[in-house]
C-alpha cells in the first residue's frame, strides 16, 4: 500500500467555507440508507474562488445540486476520500447532497451503524464523513436539523440532537421524527438513535429553576439497571453548578446505551451514546468498579456539555483541550463523591502503568500531538490523562479560586467558539495576572520529566535546602528539550511525623514568605522552572522529612535522597493521604526491584521484615479509611516494575511480585484472616464509600490468602463465592480462587458461566479473568475461548475482554515461545478487516517490544513485520504498527 499521509498541527487553514445551517433527512432502510442533506454555505471572504472539498467514506453518491440545480460533472470531482466543487458560487449558496449508505455492513462502528438492531451513530472524530459528504473539521460549527423516517414497528424510537419540533405516523407503516439542535456544533456532535428502546424518565430542576427532562434509553429488559446511570447524572448535574455554576442549556438531555461501542461513551449533544457497561448496573450483575466507572463516565460526558461542546476545538491536535479539562472535571467530581486520597491513587496509578510507559516509547506524544495519521489513535492516555494532569497543574499554582476565575474567563471568551489550547492558557494567565512563564511546554514537549531532588539541613543557620534538577527524555522527533515548569508541593514533617509550619523559603537569592492569612503553612508550592534549582526553607529547627511532591502535583519521576527509614515514617505519619501511599509504594518499587535482581542472578528470594511489620501497621490501624488500607497493601503492577528495568524481565518480574504476595500472606495472615470475617456485612448492597471501602479491603485480603493456594483458605474463598450477595463480593471470590490452577478453579468457573451466560456484560468479566490469568500456557485457553458462543469478534467489549485481558498478562503474553505474539498477530489482522479502531487499540500492545530481551525483541518484530506486510491494512494498525517499528 502507498504509506497513508501524516497530517501535521503546523499546516492548520481556516476553513475557506462555513456551514450556517445544515437540514438532513435519513430513510433508515433495511439494505440501504438514504441521506439527504441541505446546507447553506458561506465563503469564509467574500468573492472567494477556492473549491470547496467534502469528506466521504464509504459513500454513496447520489446526486449533487447547487442552488436547486444538478451539478454538472465538469463542476465536481468524486475520489474515494472527497467530493470536490471546483467552481462554487462566489456568494453564499445552498447545497444539497443525496448518498446511500449500508448501516448494516458497518462493522467499524464509526459513522452510522446498527448494533442489536437498532441505528445509532458514533461520529467523533471523523465518523461523520461515513453519513455523507461534509466538510468534517470541528471549526465548521452550524445549526442543525434532523429528520428521521423509519418503519414505526422496527424503530418506535426515533432521537437525534436537540428538541423534538414535529412527529407523526406516514403510509406503508413508517413515522417520522424532526429534531432541531438550537446550539451551532460541529459535525462529529452529531447524533441519531432508531430502535427499540424504553426509557427511565427523570426531571432536573437547574439552579435558575428551568425544569429538564432526562431520559434513559435502553432495550426494556435492561431498564432496571438504569437507576445509578440516572442518580450519577442528576448528581453530575448538580455538582458541575456548585462547583463551576454551569447549567445545562436544554429542555431535554438522552442518554441511549449500547452493546456494540468503540469506545466508552460519546457526549453528542443532548443525546449521548454510551457503551453498555457504563450505563447498566445492578448490585448482582455489576462491581463497585463499575459503579465507579458510570458515576465517572456519565459525569465525564455530562460535562462535556460545556467543555466540548458549548466551547469545542479549532482542530483534532487540540483534542485535550476538552479532554484533558473533562477528565480533570469527572475526576473532581468522583472526589467530591467519594475519597479525594483513594480517587487521587487511583488515577496516578493509571498514569504510571499506562501513560508513562506511553511516553517512554514509540508512540509517546505530547498531549497535543505535533502530527497524527489516523486521529482515533490519539484518543489516548495521554492526550486524556495527561492532559488532565496539565490542567490540575493550573489548579495547583492557580489555587481553586484562581482557576474558577480562568474557567469563567474562559467561556466568557470562548462560547460557541472552536479554539485552541493557547486560548485555555490565556485565560487562566489572564484572568490571574499570572506568571505562568513557560508552562505551555507542557502541550509541546512529549516524555515524562524525571526529577532529582537532594536535600540538605544547615543546623546553624536553621535552614532546609531542596535541590532540583530536571531532565525531560528524548522522544521520537524531539530530541533536545527544555526545562519545564513544574509545580512541586512540599511538606515537611519532625522526624516524629508531624507537619511543621513553613512562613519562608529562599529561591533565586530572595526571601520569600509563604504565608497564609498572616498564618503559616504545612504545604508550599515549589515552582521549579529551571534545569538546576534551589529552594531553601527558613526557621526549620530540626533536621526534617520532606514530604515531596504532596498529591502527586506535577506528571514527572521523581527520585529523591529519602533513606528507607524516612520513607517508613511518612508511610506511618505522613498528613498527606496521597503521599502516606507513595512512601509505601517507593518502598515496594525499591523492593521489588532489588529481589528482580536477586532472582535473576539465582539468589534465594527474602522478604524486608520491616516492610511487613510497615504493612502491618497499617492493615491493624483503625483510624485509617478502608479503601485507603486497601490500596496501601496492593504492589505496584507488574507492568509498573518492567518499566523501571533496563530490559523488562516479565518473568523475573512476576515471580518476585508472587512471592511478596504470597510471603505477605503467610506472614499477615492472621489479619488477613480477622480483614475478611470483621468485613463481611448481611446488609442489602448499597454504593456508598462506607461500605465500598469494606468491601474493597476484605477482598484484598481474601486475594493474597487465596493466593497461598492451601485448601483451607481455597476453601474460604469458596464460601465467600457461595455467599455473596453481590457481584463485586462473587467476582472477588470467584478471581481469589482462579489465581490457582485446579479442580477447585475449573468448577467455579463454570458455575459461574452457568449463572450468567445469558448476561453479556457478567460474561465479559467471565472472560476477562480468563484471559488476565497468568497461569502458565494460558494461550491454548483463550484460544479456545474465541471459539466459546459467548465470544464475537465483532463486539469491542468482548475483544477487550478477552485479547485485552490476554495483552495484560505479562508472563502470558511476553511467553518466551512466541505464542502470545503469534496470537495476537493473528487476531489483529482478523479484527483489522472488521473494526480498525479496535485492531488499532489492540496491536498497541507490541509497541513497547524494544523494552525486551533480544530474543523477544526478535518474536515482536515478527509480528510487527507480518502486520504491516498484509494486504488492505487500515490506516489506524498501519500508524502504531509502523511506529513501533521505526
Ligand atoms: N469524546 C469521547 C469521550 O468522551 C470519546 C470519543 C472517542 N472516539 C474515537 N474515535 N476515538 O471521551
Ligand atoms: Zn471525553
Amino acid at each position: 500500500m502507498d504509506a497513508p499521509r501524516e497530517i501535521f498541527l503546523k499546516d492548520y487553514k481556516m476553513p475557506d467555507y462555513y456551514f450556517d445551517s445544515v437540514d438532513l433527512s435519513f430513510l433508515l432502510g433495511e439494505e440501504k440508507t438514504i441521506v439527504s442533506s441541505k446546507i447553506i454555505v458561506s465563503p469564509r471572504i467574500e468573492g472567494n474562488s477556492h473549491p470547496l472539498v467534502l469528506d466521504g467514506r464509504d459513500v454513496k453518491l447520489l446526486s449533487v445540486k447547487v442552488d436547486d440545480k444538478d451539478l454538472k460533472e465538469e463542476d465536481f470531482h468524486l475520489d474515494s476520500h472527497h467530493l470536490t466543487l471546483t467552481r462554487p458560487p462566489s456568494g453564499t449558496f445552498t447545497l444539497e447532497i443525496v448518498t446511500e449508505i449500508c448501516p448494516q455492513n458497518n462493522t467499524s462502528l464509526e459513522g452510522l451503524y446498527k448494533s442489536s438492531g437498532n441505528f445509532c451513530t458514533q461520529c467523533e472524530a471523523e465518523g461523520f464523513r461515513k453519513i455523507t459528504f461534509f466538510q468534517d473539521r470541528p471549526d465548521v460549527m452550524a445549526i442543525y436539523t434532523c429528520r428521521i423516517e423509519a418503519d414505526k414497528t422496527l424503530y418506535p424510537v426515533l432521537l437525534s440532537n436537540g428538541n423534538l419540533i414535529e412527529q407523526g405516523d406516514l403510509e406503508g407503516g413508517k413515522h417520522y421524527a424532526l429534531w432541531k439542535d438550537p446550539f451551532k456544533k460541529p459535525s462529529y456532535l452529531f447524533a441519531l438513535v432508531a430502535g427499540q428502546l424504553e426509557s427511565r424518565d427523570d426531571t432536573f430542576i437547574t439552579s435558575s429553576g428551568r425544569e429538564v427532562s432526562l431520559r434513559i434509553w435502553t432495550p426494556a429488559q435492561d431498564l432496571p439497571k438504569t437507576a445509578h446511570a440516572m442518580y450519577s447524572l442528576k448528581a453530575a448535574m448538580k455538582w458541575d453548578e456548585e462547583v463551576f455554576g454551569l447549567e445545562y442549556d436544554l429542555d431535554l438531555f438522552n442518554i441511549v446505551a449500547v452493546p456494540d461501542f468503540n469506545m466508552g461513551a460519546m457526549e453528542n449533544k443532548s443525546l449521548n451514546i454510551f457503551n453498555s457497561k457504563l450505563v447498566l448496573a445492578s448490585p448482582e450483575t455489576a462491581t463497585d468498579g463499575d459503579y465507579a466507572a458510570i458515576l465517572g463516565v456519565i459525569g465525564h460526558e455530562y460535562f462535556h456539555n460545556w467543555t466540548g461542546n458549548r466551547v469545542t476545538c479549532r482542530d483534532w491536535f487540540q483534542l485535550s483541550l476538552k479532554e484533558g479539562l473533562t477528565v480533570f472535571r469527572d475526576q473532581e467530581f468522583s472526589s467530591d463523591m467519594g475519597s479525594r486520597t483513594v480517587k487521587r491513587i487511583a488515577d496516578v496509578s493509571r498514569l504510571r502503568n499506562f501513560q508513562f510507559p506511553q511516553d517512554a516509547g514509540p508512540m509517546a506524544h505530547p498531549i497535543r500531538p505535533h502530527s497524527y495519521i489516523k486521529m482515533d489513535n490519539f484518543y489516548t492516555v495521554t492526550v486524556y490523562e495527561k492532559g488532565a494532569e496539565v490542567v490540575r497543574m493550573y489548579k495547583t499554582l492557580l489555587e481553586s479560586s484562581g482557576f474558577r476565575k480562568g474557567m469563567d474567563l474562559y467561556f466568557k471568551r470562548h462560547d460557541g467558539q472552536a479554539v485552541t489550547c493557547e486560548d485555555f492558557f490565556a485565560a487562566m494567565r489572564d484572568a490571574n495576572d499570572a506568571d505562568l512563564s513557560n508552562f505551555l511546554l507542557w502541550y509541546s514537549q512529549a516524555g515524562t520529566p524525571n526529577v532529582k531532588v537532594v536535600s540538605s539541613y544547615n543546623s546553624e543557620a536553621m535552614t532546609f535546602s531542596l535541590k532540583f534538577s530536571q531532565g525531560v527524555p528524548a522522544t521520537p522527533g524531539q530530541h533536545v528539550k527544555e526545562p519545564m515548569f513544574i509545580p512541586v508541593a512540599v511538606g515537611l514533617l519532625t522526624s516524629s511525623g508531624e507537619d511543621i509550619p513553613i512562613t519562608s523559603v529562599y529561591h533565586d537569592g530572595t526571601l520569600e514568605t509563604v504565608m497564609e492569612n498572616g498564618q503559616p503553612v504545612f504545604t508550599t508550592i515549589l515552582k521549579v522552572n529551571k534545569k538546576e534549582d534551589e529552594f531553601v526553607f527558613a526557621n526549620i529547627a530540626e533536621r526534617p522529612i520532606p514530604s515531596l511532591l504532596r498529591g502527586f502535583s506535577a506528571p514527572i519521576r521523581l527520585d529523591s535522597d529519602l533513606t528507607d527509614e524516612d520513607l517508613f515514617s511518612l508511610l506511618a505519619h505522613d498528613s498527606d493521604g496521597f503521599n502516606r501511599w507513595e512512601a509505601g509504594q517507593i518502598l515496594s518499587r525499591k523492593l521489588m526491584l532489588s529481589l528482580v535482581a536477586d532472582f535473576q542472578q539465582s539468589n534465594p528470594l527474602v522478604l524486608n521484615p520491616k516492610f511487613v511489620e510497615g504493612l502491618r501497621t497499617i492493615i491493624r490501624d483503625p483510624s485509617l479509611d478502608k479503601e485507603f488500607i486497601a490500596k496501601a497493601v496492593t504492589l505496584p503492577g507488574e507492568g509498573e516494575i518492567m518499566d523501571l528495568m533496563e530490559v523488562a524481565d516479565p518473568d523475573a518480574v512476576h515471580a518476585v511480585r508472587s512471592f511478596i504476595r504470597k510471603e505477605l500472606a503467610l506472614q499477615l495472615k492472621e489479619e488477613f484472616l480477622s480483614t475478611v470475617i470483621n468485613n463481611r456485612s448481611s446488609e442489602p448492597y448499597t454504593f456508598d464509600h462506607e461500605n465500598l471501602a469494606r468491601r474493597a479491603l476484605k477482598n484484598v485480603a481474601l486475594a493474597y490468602l487465596a493466593s497461598l493456594g492451601d485448601e483451607e483458605l481455597t476453601n474460604l474463598a469458596l464460601d465467600e463465592y457461595k455467599s455473596a450477595t453481590n457481584m463485586t463480593d462473587q467476582v472477588a471470590a470467584l478471581a481469589a480462587i482462579a489465581q490457582n490452577p485446579g479442580l477447585a478453579r475449573e468448577e467455579v468457573l463454570l458455575d459461574f458461566y452457568q449463572k450468567w451466560s445469558d448476561d453479556f456484560l457478567v460474561v465479559n468479566k467471565w472472560l476477562s479473568l480468563q484471559a488476565m490469568s497468568d497461569i502458565p500456557g494460558n494461550v491454548a485457553n483463550v484460544q479456545n475461548l474465541l471459539k466459546h458462543p459467548s465470544f464475537d469478534l465483532r463486539n469491542p467489549n468482548k475483544v477487550y475482554a478477552l485479547v485485552g485481558g490476554f495483552c495484560a498478562s505479562p508472563v502470558n503474553f511476553h511467553a518466551k515461545d512466541g505464542s502470545g505474539y503469534k496470537f495476537l498477530g493473528d487476531i489483529v489482522l482478523q479484527l483489522d478487516k472488521l473494526n480498525p479502531q479496535v485492531a488499532s487499540r489492540m496491536v498497541s500492545a507490541f509497541s513497547r517490544w524494544r523494552r525486551f530481551d533480544d530474543y523477544r525483541q526478535a518474536l515482536a518484530k515478527e509480528q510487527l513485520e507480518k502486520i504491516l506486510a498484509a494486504n488492505g491494512l487500515s490506516e489506524n494498525v498501519y500508524e502504531i504498527a509502523s511506529k513501533s517499528l521505526a
